[in-house]
């Protein structure tokens, strides 16, 4: 069990749809929330928060800026929640290497490198006597690759796949790890894809519903959010 209330979070993707719910039922719960995004007017219109950082998690360094600043804001880290992520819609022979390559650092390797960075950080919470967590959101292509979502599939099983074994190494440090798999979600995420025409998808996911389970995963201790967690939502 993970307290939300005064806990240290750090917020990724903190403009998103799903981020800025996550965000704002964090902080109406009374969490100390650092916000990340891209663009530092839409941050400081965000929920509640004690600091912002706008950094493109495509820049080298990102990962270490925007655990830098969260840690000196709120003089610790308790959790993070991992929110960015973009989609494209292959045909596989058309993708772009550069395409290929902003979905797997978007995606998968900018998170990695988050969780790698703020380990330190994530020991001493736990040191503390707190229940530090990182709560990812790879979705249901993690485990069930989509034709046309080739690319973002893959990076989402990448990503998946290292909170999986980080999770299982990291559980005797106390700091847990928690990736949710939902489906197909109401966001617009679809709608503003880095390449690519979306198909038709059937209705999705409510947000609000999604977001509740998400916030829910925080503290409820469960270690994964497969796909039908999110029944009814
Ligand atoms: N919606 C779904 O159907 C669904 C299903 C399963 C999993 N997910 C995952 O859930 C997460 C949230 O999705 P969402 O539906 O809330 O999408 P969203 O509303 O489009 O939010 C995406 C977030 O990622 C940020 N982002 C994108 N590219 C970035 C970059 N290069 N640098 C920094 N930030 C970047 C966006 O920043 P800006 O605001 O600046 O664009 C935004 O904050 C994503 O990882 C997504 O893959 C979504």
């Amino acid at each position: 069990m993970t307290r939300i209330d005064q806990a240290r979070i750090l917020v990724v993707g903190a403009t998103g749809a799903l981020g800025t719910s996550i965000a704002r039922r964090l902080a109406d719960r009374g969490a100390r929330l650092v916000l990340h995004g891209r663009d530092a007017s839409r941050l400081a219109d965000g929920p509640a928060h004690v600091a912002a950082v706008a950094v493109d998690l495509t820049d080298a360094d990102a990962p270490e800026a925007i655990v830098e600043r969260a840690v000196e804001a709120l003089g610790g880290l308790d959790a993070i929640v991992m929110a960015a992520g973009v989609v494209g819609f292959d045909g596989v022979a058309e993708t772009a290497r550069e395409d290929l390559e902003t979905l797997f650092t978007v995606n998968a390797l900018a998170p990695m490198r988050i969780i790698s960075v703020a380990l330190p950080s994530l020991r001493e919470s736990a040191s503390e006597g707190n229940q530090p967590v990182v709560l990812t959101i790879s979705g249901i292509v993690s485990e069930l690759p989509t034709a046309g979502l080739a690319s973002y599939s893959a990076s989402k099983a990448a990503l998946a796949a290292y909170v999986a074994a980080a999770g299982r190494e990291l559980r005797r440090s106390g700091i847990r790890l928690v990736d949710a798999r939902p489906g197909h979600t109401e966001t617009g995420l679809a709608e503003r894809p880095l390449f690519g025409t979306p198909p038709r998808f059937p209705r999705g996911h409510d947000p609000a519903a999604v977001a509740d389970r998400l916030v829910r995963a925080i503290e409820d201790g469960a270690t994964a959010l497969p796909p039908d967690a999110f029944t009814g939502a």
